[in-house]
């Protein structure tokens, strides 16, 4: 008799209220974009929706003038049954440096006490000791801390690497393992074996992350989960491929009558697709969504680097009026990455390693001008990288200084109580300290709006009351 194959239904999480429009359309989806579809979204099924964290904070405060609090409270007033996902960049929180203990601990508490279920926690040189602290207060929160490896090429990220790396993080005490691979750079077969390394090195459930932008990442899932992957992430299709993630529809429908059928409902996922469309068609009408990065840029993969670093560095040139500079700048980047010991190309590294380029290119003259930020990395206060810096380079760019070797945070005295004064007039709710802490001048003006705003209510209320009882 035929062996029958158990039945291992895969888990999917959804996207579109986070990465994807991050992806797509700059993180300008709104809130009230959003309520009126978490309903159907609710009723799903999803492992988890992505919906807080990564660049959304920064966005809402900046850009869109809405409180992110207030955004994630809604959504878990919404979401009764389906567990809320966000993205956390370790030490560096939703912000670009490197913030101390007291910081994390209670952005991770407020995060969980606002409705957060599974906090996504990565650095950006996979260094673990920038991911102790938050990983120990989402365990303290009772929250699911998932520990994101950000996914890179190069001869020291061997199979060995990230099968240690996994036991490393098991031993952490993180709940889950992500693969994060911002970048599109995981192809099918390499997927096999890495999540194979993966399973030797782990009992702990393994969550696959990956981006359309060099056209292989529905191969990469499908080779993934057939290693034994537990959840992907996916986004509702008018907000998939290109920079963002597969289709959720299209994965659904994939596995559908195989031991990894998902078992979620094609007619219901269609209705909120129907959704979503309208404002697909709206971004691209006004030029938020432009469809070049719908397709397919193989340059990702021929240059390891992310999508958006690409677009960065378009903009970079084009503002110094060095547009033809643009390859010689392409082949720099690997160079800056050597010297800075090989990291992941990701949200702050990628931002360094890519300014620093364009500076070496433009300056006609390597390290002759060295970025702040270039400086912090090879003084070791990002953490450690998987091999040593460029010798030659460090002493260009910081001299005698001696570079730390210990968890950066270790040097950062508590900061909570400095912010809490500093913002103190502005201050609403216990979680506006956050958003000080992160972006002090953002959050300042919009704590200045927020306050323009409510008198303008108060004014207009007291108006009404006045016709209602006329004096
Ligand atoms: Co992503």
């Amino acid at each position: 008799m035929a062996e029958q194959v158990k039945k291992k239904p895969l888990k999917i999480t959804e996207t579109v209220l986070r990465d994807a429009h991050q992806s797509l359309i700059a993180t300008r989806m709104t809130t009230e974009q959003m309520l009126p579809i978490i309903d159907k979204m609710d009723k799903v099924g999803y492992h988890s929706v992505e919906c807080w964290g990564g660049a959304t904070f920064d966005a809402s405060l900046r850009f869109l003038k809405e409180d992110p609090w207030m955004r994630l409270r809604k959504l878990r007033d919404g979401f009764k049954n389906t567990k809320l996902q966000m993205l956390f960049r370790g030490q560096n929180i939703l912000g670009y440096n490197h913030y101390s203990d007291d910081v994390v601990e209670y952005f991770v508490q407020k995060s969980i006490a606002n409705g957060i279920d599974i906090i996504r926690i990565f650095d950006c040189f996979n260094d673990l000791r920038n991911l102790q602290t938050a990983v120990k207060a989402a365990n303290k929160e009772k929250g699911h801390a998932q520990i994101a490896l950000s996914y890179t090429l190069g001869d020291a990220y061997t199979l060995d690497y990230w099968k240690d790396t996994a036991r490393r993080i098991e031993e952490m005490g993180a709940d889950s393992i992500c693969i994060k691979d911002m970048a599109g750079l995981l192809v099918p077969y390499e997927a096999t074996r890495l999540v194979e390394a993966l399973k030797a090195g782990t009992k702990l459930p393994i969550q696959m992350h990956t981006h359309y932008t060099s056209g292989v990442a529905s191969m990469t899932y499908l080779k993934s989960v057939e290693a034994g992957a537990d959840v992907i992430d996916t986004a509702m299709s008018p907000f998939s491929m290109g920079t963002s993630q597969p289709a959720t529809e299209v994965m659904v429908e994939t596995f559908k009558g195989t031991p990894y059928d998902t078992g979620l409902d094609q007619n219901l996922l269609a209705e909120i697709a129907d959704y979503f469309r309208p404002m697909q068609e709206e971004a691209l009408k006004s030029g938020l969504l432009n469809p070049k990065v719908m397709g397919v840029n193989i340059k990702t993969l021929l240059y390891q680097v992310p999508g958006g670093m690409l677009s960065n560095l378009v903009s970079q040139l084009k503002d110094a009026k060095a547009e033809d500079k643009y390859y010689q700048v392409l082949e720099e980047i690997p160079k800056v990455r050597t010297d800075f010991g090989e990291p992941p190309l990701v949200t702050p590294s990628s931002q360094i390693v890519g300014t620093q380029a364009v500076l070496n290119v433009l300056q006609g003259e390597r390290y002759k001008m060295v970025t702040k930020e270039s400086k912090k990395v090879l003084a070791g206060e990002f953490g450690q990288t998987i091999k040593p810096f460029n010798k030659e380079v460090q002493k260009k760019a910081i001299g005698d200084v001696k570079p730390i070797t210990c968890r950066p945070a270790d040097l950062i005295e508590p900061q909570l109580d400095r912010f809490r004064k500093e913002c103190a007039e502005w201050i609403e709710q216990e979680e506006d300290v956050l958003s000080y802490a992160l972006f002090p001048q953002v959050a300042t003006d919009f704590f200045k709006y927020r306050a323009a705003q409510k008198t303008k209510v108060d004014s207009s209320m007291a108006d009404q009351e006045n016709k209602a009882y006329p004096v």
